[in-house]
Order: structure tokens, then C-alpha cells, then sequence
């Protein structure tokens, strides 16, 4: 069974990934990581991400990237989000998404384009989302609760611009699949949210 998890930014989509995974004894990918490796390269090269070709040189980042704490830092989030509009970045990065998703026993991928592009066949999908606002106030008290001081006001003009890139860009925008299940957690805590992407996955496949 391939379970694609797709979502912008801050949803809670990465959590509901990782519960799922440890529900239904699945391998699970954050495909975030990948574009956030690509993004922390160009930085590390000095190069510039709105440049297709420092992106795509990117690609080529080593495999220990990939456990770089400052991965999950909303910068390079940023430069994520910048070289993950390159169409030459998204197809570098298929195979291996790709690979990833139709390994035999099945696997829970999360990222934006997974139920569009990756695993279009997915059994299940399900297109997690929450307010700009709330999604904000998520990220600000774990960004606080990290001894990081940020204004609340700046996460939320960043998760609103990240939005808009990654809706507006012409190959594979953030969008959800016809077919995905839409889960908004605004209302949700994070168990609440996890039972009902439970309780979808078992509604689809019995
Ligand atoms: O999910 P996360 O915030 O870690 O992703 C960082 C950035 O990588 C996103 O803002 C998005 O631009 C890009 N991304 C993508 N396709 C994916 C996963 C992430 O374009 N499947």
C-alpha cells in the first residue's frame, strides 16, 4: 500500500506521515529533506538558488547532508523552497522518490507532490492543511520552545510567501490531488489528527 501525505508547510503533514508509518508498519520518506538538502547545498556552495544551474549542481549533495541538523531551519526551508521550482531539481529527484514509493510492501511518502507526481497511483492520499495562522502559531512555539526567538508576525509572512511559491509554481504546484482526502487540522491536536488520518486510511482500503 503507498500512502502519499501531501501539504504546505507547518500542516502537521510530516507528523501524520511519521504516526502513520508506525501504525500501518511502513517505510516512511519525508521528501522535504530532499529538496531542503539541495536548498543547504546551494548555500554551501556560495551559489544562488533562483540559478537552474547551482540548483541542479546541488543535486549532487553527499548522503551525510542529510542527517545536517540545520536542515530543518526555516533558512533553509527557504532555499528549499527557491530550488524545488526548478524543473531540472524535480526530476533529478524522482528516481529516487520513485524508487522509494513502489518498493515491495508498499511505503508512506510525505511531501507536495507525491499523490500528483510521484505516486499518482497511490491507494491512499490525503492532503493535510491548516490556517496560515495556526500553522504559524505551531511553528512559532516550537521555534520558542527551541530557545529560537522569532516574532510570530515574521513565521507567518514566511509560511504565507512559501505558500505562494510553492502553489504558483508551474511544475508540480502544491496542489491536492482530485482524488486525496482534504484533512485540515486547524481544529485538531496533534492525536486528534492522527486518529482521523487513521481512520481515513482504513475508510479507503478497508
Ligand atoms: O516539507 P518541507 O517544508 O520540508 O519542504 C521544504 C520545501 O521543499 C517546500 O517548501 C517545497 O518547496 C519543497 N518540496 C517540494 N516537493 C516535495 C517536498 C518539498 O517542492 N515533495
Amino acid at each position: 500500500m503507498i500512502i502519499a501525505v501531501d501539504g504546505p508547510t507547518a500542516s502537521g503533514k510530516g507528523t501524520i506521515a511519521k504516526a502513520l508509518a508506525a501504525h500501518f508498519g511502513l517505510p516512511h520518506l519525508d521528501t522535504g529533506l530532499l529538496y531542503r538538502a539541495v536548498g543547504r547545498q546551494v548555500q554551501l556552495n556560495g551559489g544562488d538558488p533562483e540559478s537552474s544551474v547551482d540548483a541542479l549542481a546541488a543535486c549532487d549533495f553527499p548522503a551525510a547532508l542529510l542527517e545536517d541538523e540545520n536542515l530543518r531551519s526555516e533558512e533553509v526551508g527557504g532555499f528549499a523552497s527557491r530550488v524545488s521550482v526548478h524543473p531540472a531539481v524535480r526530476r533529478a529527484l524522482y528516481e529516487r522518490q520513485r524508487a522509494f514509493a513502489t518498493q515491495a510492501g508498499g511505503a508512506v511518502l510525505d511531501g507536495r507532490d507525491i499523490g500528483t507526481v510521484i505516486a499518482p497511483e497511490a491507494e491512499v492520499k490525503l492532503f493535510v492543511t491548516a490556517s496560515v495562522a495556526e500553522r504559524a502559531r505551531r511553528r512559532w512555539l516550537e521555534m520558542t520552545g527551541r530557545g529560537i526567538d522569532v516574532a510570530l508576525a515574521e513565521i507567518e509572512r514566511d509560511i504565507a510567501a512559501r505558500d505562494a511559491r510553492d502553489m504558483g509554481r508551474k511544475d508540480a504546484p502544491l496542489i491536492a490531488a482530485p482524488d486525496a482526502l482534504v484533512l485540515d487540522t486547524t481544529c485538531f491536536s496533534r492525536d486528534g489528527a492522527i486518529e482521523a488520518a487513521i481512520e481515513a486510511v482504513l475508510a479507503r482500503v478497508g
